[in-house]
């Protein structure tokens, strides 16, 4: 039997790594192998990555050698940044760059890199109709990794752009479920108007991503865009409202509401989904459903991904898990 080719997977501990590691090991015969990059390889996650199948291996994109050592003998490689550990988008391109150079010097033959728009294109810093941020960014989770596709390109490296969406999970880890409102309504809260926000079960994009790989080369040099659907607020809430069995509204509220809303970060997705919502027929055209379902034909609605999660959705009067 042919030897595996080996996917080096960044991220493996996490919500697109690990979706990518599971669709590896869960197709034996697919003729990969997963190689999970951990900074800890003693973690309760990685030794379940090991128990699983995957070889688990030492690595942190802050630092070029382990990131060498990790690529070696691979195929490919899935590179990814976490914007949210720490907030900087010139250390989410200094970590691009690196990965980049680390893939190039192993001559790695398909990587993906996951991206999102650099917003600056559509919204250069001079439109006020929304504020610039840290200096030089519209959007800083974004731009920093728009602005990083040049550091994959550059060194000629067959790589494949992916363009992700919103992760439905955010409903659960990241403050945005449904939030009892002064009426004492249940309501999720977003800048969106009426326009649609492209959403995704965040384990779908590392099954993607492997939908990519799989067809060998014909998606290098390109740019693939992925989302499980296109849907309102309004749909939102309805969806919410059949699954928990109480009413959920959609909460419209303008961009510039939502960036004063003082958690971290607010403002940088205040201008997010201002930018999601101000340019829309490109930003859900650059995401399209049928390309998603068939890189991966296990993609999931999200009434389904309400069904197998809303258990876990924090809610005022239920904990998590409750
Ligand atoms: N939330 C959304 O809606 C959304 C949508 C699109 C894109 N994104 C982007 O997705 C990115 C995050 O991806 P994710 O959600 O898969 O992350 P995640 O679930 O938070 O996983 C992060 C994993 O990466 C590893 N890690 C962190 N720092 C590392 C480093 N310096 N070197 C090596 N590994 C490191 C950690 O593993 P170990 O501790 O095991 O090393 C951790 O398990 C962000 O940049 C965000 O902007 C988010």
């Amino acid at each position: 039997m042919a030897e595996k080719k080996i996917i080096a997977v960044v991220g493996a501990t996490g919500a697109q790594g690990g979706g990518l590691v599971q669709a590896i090991l869960s197709d034996p015969s697919g003729g990969f192998s997963a190689r999970a990059l951990t900074r800890d390889v003693n973690s309760d996650k990685a030794k379940e990555l090991a128990k699983l199948g995957a070889e688990v291996v030492a690595a942190d994109i802050d630092d070029v050698e382990s990131l060498k050592s990790a690529f070696k003998g691979a195929y490919a490689g899935y590179c990814v940044t976490f914007f949210w550990a720490h907030f900087s988008p010139e250390k989410e391109i200094a970590e691009a760059t690196t990965m980049a150079q680390a893939a190039k010097h192993n001559g790695l033959q398909h990587v993906i890199w996951s991206t999102l728009e650099d917003t600056r294109k559509w919204v250069p810093l001079t439109d006020n109709r929304m504020p610039t941020l840290m200096g030089k960014y519209k959007v800083p989770h974004f731009d920093g990794k728009g602005e990083a596709n040049a550091q994959f390109t550059s060194l000629g490296l067959p790589v494949t752009l992916l363009l992700t969406s919103f992760y439905w999970d955010n409903f659960i880890s990241f403050g945005m479920g449904p939030q009892k409102g002064a009426d004492g309504k249940l309501a999720i809260t977003m800048p969106m108007g009426s326009k649609k926000l492209p959403g995704i079960a965040a384990g779908d994009i590392g099954k993607c991503a492997y939908g990519i790989f799989k067809k060998g080369l014909e998606l290098t040099g390109k740019t693939v865009g992925i989302a499980g659907a296109h849907l309102t607020g309004t749909e939102m809430a309805a969806a919410f409202t059949k699954a928990l069995g109480q009413e959920v509204r959609y909460n419209d509220v303008p961009p510039e509401v939502y960036r004063s809303f003082g958690f971290p970060g607010a403002d940088d997705l205040g201008n997010m989904f201002q930018f999601k919502r101000d340019f829309n027929e490109y930003f859900c055209g650059a995401r399209n459903l049928d390309t998603a379902r068939s890189l991966n034909p296990s993609l999931e609605s999200f009434d389904q991904w309400l069904a197998g999660n809303k258990n876990r959705i924090p809610m005022e009067g239920r904990k998590a898990g409750a």
